[in-house]
């Protein structure tokens, strides 16, 4: 999916797929996928770096991760995440936030909020940069929040959050981010929304839903408890470890034939491959 996609999208329209990716081999897996659009969400932060929540991640990180996914993904929608506090420190540093992910290959930002960053948003976008909101649960508020709960239960909060939905597309968001609110709130936003509304943890609803890669393989060990699994990730993958560490162990890897047949096939395919596979592989 291009960014011109969701411009057009018109509802109901065709249930949009988005997951997280950090790294290139897995956003190379997102990209030959038939998943929609990719976000180099700052969740890297706990996901990669073992941090206990996103607020440890920062532009540079941020632009490193998406670097690597913008190398592996052509022809979707690539996404960068503005890490916590880039957006509070003035137009210029948080324009110098962008700037590091769009030259990092981010086709567009998400930024988490609205309050005291609304100008920003809207600077962004007369930048030509698109910009996703992110209401609901914003991990970046942790501190705040006092916790991962589900946002927008009272009235109040559900009036508010429906009207800085509705101020995030009047400001030119291509899309939103709906997350851990109720079901029927999340339907409500993306009812009255034009764009796309994207919900992770906030019911069926919505125009279309996101996970973390790592979580929907089955592979972080401390996923939501809204995700599902559709890989049991972590055993499979220990599961091939302890198979290569028992026949290491056994001397049955590698076995003498293959080594003498993987080596005539690779000294050939080594003739022509790039620079990069040689070194690897
Ligand atoms: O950082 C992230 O991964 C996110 C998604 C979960 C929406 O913001």
């Amino acid at each position: 999916m291009k960014i011109t996609d969701f411009y057009n999208y018109r509802k109901p329209g065709p249930k949009i797929s988005m997951v997280t990716a950090y790294d290139y081999t897995l956003a190379a897996l997102a990209a030959e996928s038939a998943v929609d659009c990719v976000l180099v969400g700052d969740s890297a932060a706990m996901v990669m770096h073992g941090h206990p929540s996103t607020l440890a991640a920062t532009p540079e990180l941020m632009a490193l991760h998406t670097a690597a996914v913008a190398r592996a993904v052509t022809g979707k929608l690539v996404i960068g995440d503005m890490p916590f506090l880039s957006m509070r420190k003035g137009l210029g540093p948080a324009m110098e936030t962008v700037e590091l992910l769009a030259r990092a290959g981010a086709q567009a930002v998400k930024i988490e909020g609205l309050d005291g960053h609304g100008d920003l948003i809207s600077h962004i976008v007369q930048s030509d940069l698109p910009v996703m909101g992110h209401l609901g649960l914003t991990p970046q508020s942790l501190n705040r929040l006092g916790g991962y709960r589900t946002q927008g239960r009272d009235q109040a909060s559900a009036e508010k959050l429906v009207e800085q939905a509705l101020e995030l597309e009047r400001r030119g968001c291509f899309a939103l981010v709906l997350e851990c609110v109720p079901a029927a709130l999340a339907g409500r936003v993306t009812n009255l929304l034009k764009i796309p509304v994207i919900g992770i943890g906030a019911g069926p609803q919505t125009d279309g839903q996101v996970l973390v890669m790592q979580d929907l393989l089955g592979l972080y060990p401390a996923a939501p408890s809204f995700v599902k699994k559709y890989l049991d990730g972590r055993r499979l993958l220990t599961e091939a470890l302890n198979n290569f560490d028992g026949e290491v162990k056994n001397s049955v890897f590698p076995a003498v034939k293959r080594t003498k047949d993987e080596n005539s096939e690779r000294d050939q395919s080594l003739a022509d491959a790039p620079y990069g596979a040689a070194v690897h592989r």
